[in-house]
Parts: C-alpha cells; sequence; structure tokens
C-alpha cells in the first residue's frame, strides 16, 4: 500500500505519514519545532535538498540517519532547513525606542549593562542593540556594557561573527549611526563592516534554547523576537518563564511582532509596550499581574 501523504505520491522521495510524524516528534523533543499535520508539503520540500546531499532515497532513512548520536551537524542542518532567519536592523523599530527611551535612563546608574539577544539570527538584531546603547548611553554609563547574542544555527552565528552585511541592507540603520558605525568593506565594495567598538560590545554563541543556559544572568533585557512562532504552546509557555527568571527586577522583554507571553510568566510581568514585558519588582513596576 501506498502511505504516502496525498500529492506527495509522484514526489522523488518516499514521506509516509509515519515519517512525518517520527519527524515532528524529533524536532519538537530537540528543538521545541511545533510541526502541525498541514506542514508536510513544506517539510518535504525543505528536506528533499537534505536527502539529496546525504545521498539517501528516502525520508525513513533520512530519520534513522538523523537519530545517530554523531550527526549533530545534521539535526542543525534539519532545524535550519525548518526554520527561517530573516531578520534586518532595527527591525520592529518601537522596541530601539523603548530602549533608549526608557530603559537608558534606568542603564545610566547602572554599573554595568547586561543584555541578551535570543535567537539573533546573523547579527542584525544584536547590533541595532549595541548601536542604540552606545549612541545614547552616557559615556560612564558604557564602561561595563556587554551583550549576550546567541542562535542555534552555527551558520548564521558565524555570518554574525563576520559583521559584514549588504550595502542595501544597512540601509535600515539610521543615517547617522549607520555613518558612525559601519564602513565600506575594503575587499567588497558593495558590503559594509561594523566596526571593532560595536563588535568587541558582544559575545557570539551556538545555543539552543530548549537546552540548559550556561549562564546565570541576571539581564537588564532580553530580546526573544519571531523565534518562539515556532515552538506550541507549552514549549513557548516554558520559555518564557525561563526568561523571566533571567530578568533582574525591572528587567524588560522583547517578543516578536506576532507572539504573547502565556502562561506563569504573567505573574511576574507587566506590559510595558507593544510586544513589550516588564518584570514586576523594579524601581517603577509595581507588583500588579498583567
Ligand atoms: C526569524 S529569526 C529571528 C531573528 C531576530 N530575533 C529577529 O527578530 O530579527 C529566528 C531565529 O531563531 C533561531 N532558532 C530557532 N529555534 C531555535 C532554538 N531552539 N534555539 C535557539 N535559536 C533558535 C533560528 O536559527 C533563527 O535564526
Amino acid at each position: 500500500m501506498n502511505t504516502a501523504p496525498a500529492g506527495l505520491n509522484t514526489r522523488e522521495f518516499s514521506f509516509t505519514d509515519a515519517d512525518f510524524r517520527a519527524l515532528a516528534k524529533l524536532a519538537h523533543s530537540e528543538f521545541g519545532l511545533a510541526l502541525a499535520e498541514s506542514k508536510k508539503p513544506l517539510v518535504y520540500s525543505r528536506l528533499a535538498r537534505r536527502l539529496r546531499a546525504r545521498e539517501v532515497n528516502e525520508f525513513s532513512d533520512y530519520m534513522k540517519l538523523l537519530t545517530k548520536t554523531d550527526e549533530t551537524d545534521e539535526r542543525l542542518q534539519l532545524i535550519s532547513a525548518l526554520t527561517t532567519n530573516v531578520t534586518s536592523f532595527f527591525r520592529e523599530k518601537h522596541h530601539f525606542a523603548t530602549l533608549r527611551e526608557k530603559l537608558v535612563p534606568e542603564l545610566a546608574q547602572q554599573a554595568r549593562v547586561r543584555i541578551w539577544s535570543a535567537g539573533c539570527s546573523s547579527g542584525q538584531e544584536p547590533f541595532s542593540i549595541a548601536m542604540t546603547l552606545h549612541d545614547s548611553l552616557p559615556e560612564r554609563a558604557r564602561r561595563d556594557v556587554r551583550l549576550l547574542a546567541t542562535d542555534i544555527d552555527p551558520a548564521v552565528v558565524s555570518r554574525a561573527r563576520a559583521a559584514k552585511y549588504p550595502k542595501e541592507e544597512a540601509e535600515t540603520i539610521p543615517e547617522d549611526l549607520r555613518r558612525r558605525w559601519t564602513t565600506t568593506c575594503p575587499d567588497d565594495p558593495d558590503k559594509v563592516a561594523i566596526s571593532a567598538a560595536m563588535r568587541d560590545m558582544i559575545s557570539f554563541a551556538e545555543l539552543n534554547l530548549m537546552q540548559e543556559w550556561p549562564f546565570k544572568g541576571p539581564f537588564d533585557a532580553i530580546f526573544c523576537r519571531n523565534v518562539a512562532i515556532y515552538f506550541d504552546q507549552n514549549t513557548q509557555k516554558r520559555l518564557w518563564a525561563r526568561f523571566t527568571d533571567m530578568l533582574r527586577p525591572g528587567g524588560y522583554l522583547f517578543i516578536g511582532h506576532s507572539e504573547r507571553v502565556t502562561g506563569d510568566a504573567l505573574a511576574t510581568l507587566t506590559t510595558a509596550g507593544v510586544t513589550t514585558y516588564r518584570k514586576n519588582g523594579g524601581a517603577d513596576t509595581g507588583n500588579a499581574a498583567h
């Protein structure tokens, strides 16, 4: 009996319902991804090139390969194929206005500033944060400002570390900041390089948000935008609670435009703007649950 999903019978690789369920289970347990049945055709088209690359002839063989302990790289290829790395400088501008107008006046009083960009993709988000902070913090408050920028996908983390971007991508950086913090790459006139002053503020690292986090915080702000959309409701709730634990009282959580904090974290967070939350207990935050 042909058990291939409807519409996939004539495709290059056999992809049964059982294969899809096994794949969805693995993607959920390893990465928190929620793959609904309706995503089958998308999953097929995104993964077909991996099967070609690994020279396997059907999804059941690809599954066997994925579950081998020494196939960590292939599992990362899997998540890379199933999620997008789309990002841009100063994406969702209102968060940078909140950072500058609400957070910076407080941070200016602190001896140290710690911010985490979780799911940073190729670096445009943490560089936008770094430029905003450097531009708006008084000099004495800039001495101990550190950003942690993490992503599960090694390819994007290495692009972030390289800090070179096509000129047209840099156009969303406000002009004064672009002039101050980017230069044309000497080896490629179509690209800009982010200055060392910005790069030095950021530590880039690979991190799967589903696993242990090898640091304690606390952070003054966490940006986790357009990442949790891939996760199921329970995974999202756990993640919001873990982020909340990592924030100092009064710390900010910025999330993506189509995301909402749900679950236990809401007892400790108050809304502080569009897709912006603040942990209770800081100087200006009440203790009201959201
Ligand atoms: C759409 S990008 C968002 C980038 C940036 N935060 C923004 O809003 O522009 C989503 C990123 O989440 C990362 N990601 C997906 N699942 C992840 C996980 N389990 N742990 C860490 N990062 C993950 C992807 O690799 C991707 O780079």
